[in-house]
């Protein structure tokens, strides 16, 4: 029988053991106040337990209530006691929160330890991006991914959609995107890809948000557009012809910005994108793209004049505003890779800064967003020795020399899962653990940062990852 304090990743804000325990059995009823009925049914099909009539609080029951406390969406308390378990949340969020909280102990076994619990997200920003472009991933690793991030506490998605090597979103309108760009030469006389379907997206955001996940997609632009350009060539500056990528790197052919397809282009891609996402914000790329074709293209060039745009530079930070603008439109906003703020940030972006925390610096002195995701302690792709699962516990997501108010505009984080060299199969191995430290960095206090403790913990959760069939690294830590 478990005796101590229940260990969780992340850590709670604070966790105070009790006398006795509380044991599930299979007629442990689930009981929710009205607003949290998803929550109570989402849990009791995962425990396989019988729900209580909604508004009743049967004895012994796992019960479900709303605290009317200004806290912080995802708050939560739980009491854990011989009684039953009483949660009192905010929200939907929070209620979720704590039915993963009590997931994670119940893959112990059905003894509960009786504690209180006290918890709240320090980040509303708790994000993993996962590349399908580089490599595909199939819609059930993605669901995989949910429910273990949910697990974890962790609440964005980020879904890098289009690059060089694929086009993974079927955009109806825009057919050869995906006959052509989402398919590349395999080097084996065949074809390697895929791409996902409106359907197969409407059911992945159905399955995130009953899970607290936002899917954030990432549209690509103006770089990283080969495999859109295979697909329509007259998007480029040449006019090519060119083949979806099959190596990895930054490629010179890129958007023509001053070509008259380019705007129509975005604004019907973004389109179907704002209407199959319901995330109010949507990723727009703007990383590692070269000037190389701007400079010799003299419809280009002609842009920079007509513009005002002083060199062909400008013609970045000018697309970056025109897709803002499109999306502003349309009630969204725009994230882009830090890059977007060289030559002026649009109105409203937020930043997601991954070369060290300097675009973040500069984002947040400028009133704008932040994410963090910086290569070195969020790259994911980076092997498990260079960024260890220790390296990850020291990231801190807020740099030091920031105002208070400048602070509350890093809104959190991200791990950044990119898979040039990770095919699905390795996706357990680089994800896991590492992830869990990356989910405390971005939940749990900014005290809580005692990386013995933390891998004493970490130690406890193999176990249960075992029993989530994760097929996590080897760790050094
Ligand atoms: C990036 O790693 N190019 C955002
Ligand atoms: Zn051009």
């Amino acid at each position: 029988m478990p005796a101590d304090t229940p260990d969780l990743i992340p850590a709670p804000v604070s966790i105070e053991r009790r006398d006795g325990f509380f044991t599930l059995t299979p007629t442990t009823e689930i009981a929710a106040a009205e607003p949290f009925q998803a929550e109570a049914e989402l849990f009791a099909a995962e425990m396989n337990l019988p729900l209580a009539a909604p508004g009743t609080a049967p004895t012994g029951s796992i019960h479900m209530e709303e605290d009317l406390a200004p806290l912080p969406p995802g708050s939560y308390h739980m009491t854990i006691s011989r009684y039953g378990v009483r949660i009192s949340a905010t929200g939907p969020a929070g209620a979720f929160h704590a039915t993963r909280t009590l997931r994670m102990l119940l893959l112990d076994g059905p003894v509960l330890p009786a504690a209180r619990i006290e918890d709240r997200p320090r980040f509303g920003w708790r994000g993993l991006m996962l590349d399908s472009c580089r490599h595909f991933i199939s819609t059930d690793y993605i669901k995989l991914t949910i429910d273990r991030m949910a697990l974890l506490k962790m609440n964005r998605l980020h879904w890098h959609l289009t690059d060089d090597q694929g086009w993974r979103l079927e955009i109806p309108s825009l057919p050869r995107l995906t006959e052509v760009g989402a398919w590349r030469d395999d080097g084996k006389g065949g074809r390697y890809g895929g791409f996902y379907t409106a359907d197969d997206v409407r059911e992945l955001v159905e399955y995130a948000e009953a899970r607290q996940v936002m899917l954030v997609p990432e549209i690509e632009m103006p770089g990283h557009c080969t495999a859109a350009l295979a697909a329509y060539p007259e998007l480029s500056c040449t006019g090519g012809p060119f083949t979806v990528a099959t190596d990895w790197g930054i490629f010179d052919d890129v958007l023509c910005v001053g070509g008259d397809k380019v705007l129509g282009f975005i604004e019907e891609v973004l389109d179907h994108v704002v209407d199959l996402f319901p995330s109010r914000y949507i990723h727009i790329g703007g990383d590692e793209c070269p000037r190389t074709r701007w400079l010799d293209c003299p419809r280009c060039r002609s842009l920079v004049e007509t513009e005002g745009l002083g060199e062909v530079d400008g013609l970045q930070s000018w697309l970056m505003w025109q897709a803002g603008q499109i999306l502003a439109k349309r009630g969204r906003r725009a994230i882009g890779w830090d890059e977007i703020a060289d030559g002026g940030l649009l109105p409203g972006a937020t930043v997601q800064s991954w070369r060290g925390f300097e675009g973040a610096i500069a984002a947040v002195r400028h009133g704008h967003q932040a994410i963090v995701s910086p290569t070195s302690h969020a790259y994911f792709d980076y092997p498990l020795d260079k960024i260890d699962v220790r390296k990850v516990y020291e990231f801190e997501p807020v740099p030091e020399g920031l105002s208070a108010v400048e602070a509350s505009r890093i809104i959190g984080g991200e791990a950044n899962m990119w898979t040039e060299r990770v095919p699905e199969a390795l996706l357990d191995v680089k994800l896991y653990p590492r992830l869990l430290a990356m989910a405390e960095r971005l939940w749990s206090p900014a005290s809580t940062r005692d990386f013995e403790n933390f891998r004493r913990r970490l130690l406890v959760h193999y176990p249960r990852l075992d029993k989530l069939g994760i097929g996590y690294g080897k760790e050094k830590a």
